[in-house]
């Protein structure tokens, strides 16, 4: 969990019915900051010689190749702070979309580069029923994916469970871990859809 009083603030006006699709999207993106800080943490460095103007020795340089893979629409709304953190990564895109009734999630796009060697991080900001990030999941490592990381902002119990009994070795990274889910498949007290509200499509109430 990555706890930061500020990401803690942001994540709060984001919950918030009232903040608008702007100011939504403003926040996941500030948060994505603090996310990408802490996935990239653990990072692999090798050293090699960089000839200073004062002397030639052996610094540390990064030694790991990277991907983010934004889970359509919401992850899109994370994607700010890994691309800042890691320039270099190549992204994919996979669309993800769930099934209201029946809570399964049905894929509609993957384009996916060749992931062989690489660190994957998969970037969706709601872990619900834990369906569409492993279906995300799957489909990373079938593109050869070395290592995945999850990167969520709320999470449920229910979406948790799921992923650390069908990937062990897939660390989540989320700014918060929320109570459960309610009968439609919504994680309680939540933010609502946040593809829907960064996007401004939320449907009024009927
Ligand atoms: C939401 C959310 C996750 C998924 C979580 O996406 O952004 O991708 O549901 O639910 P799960 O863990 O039960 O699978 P949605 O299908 O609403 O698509 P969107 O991002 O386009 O809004």
């Amino acid at each position: 969990m990555v706890e930061h009083p500020i990401a803690r603030d942001c994540l709060t006006r984001m919950r918030d019915f009232r903040t608008a699709p702007r100011e939504f999207y403003n926040l996941l993106s500030q948060l994505s900051y603090f996310l990408a800080q802490a996935a990239t943490q653990d990072l692999t460095v090798k050293y090699q010689p960089v000839a200073t103007p004062l002397a030639t020795e052996d610094f540390p340089t990064l030694n790991e190749e990277l991907a983010i893979v934004p889970v359509l629409r919401a992850g899109l709304g994370i994607m700010e702070g890994f691309r800042f953190f890691c320039p270099e990564a190549v992204i994919g895109y996979i669309g993800v979309s769930r099934d209201e009734q029946t809570l399964k999630p049905a894929c509609y796009l993957k384009k996916l580069p060749k992931l062989a060697g690489r660190r994957v991080f998969v970037l969706d900001p709601m872990l619900a029923t834990g369906g569409s990030a492993a279906m995300a999941v799957d489909a990373v490592r079938g593109a050869g994916a070395a290592r995945v990381i999850l990167v969520t902002i709320i999470s449920a119990p229910e979406g948790v469970e799921l992923m650390q009994k069908r990937f062990p070795d897939v660390p989540i990274y989320t700014i918060a871990l929320d109570r459960c889910l309610d009968d439609k498949g919504f994680i309680v007290p939540g933010l609502g859809d946040a593809g829907d509200r960064m996007h401004g499509t939320v449907e009024p109430p009927a």
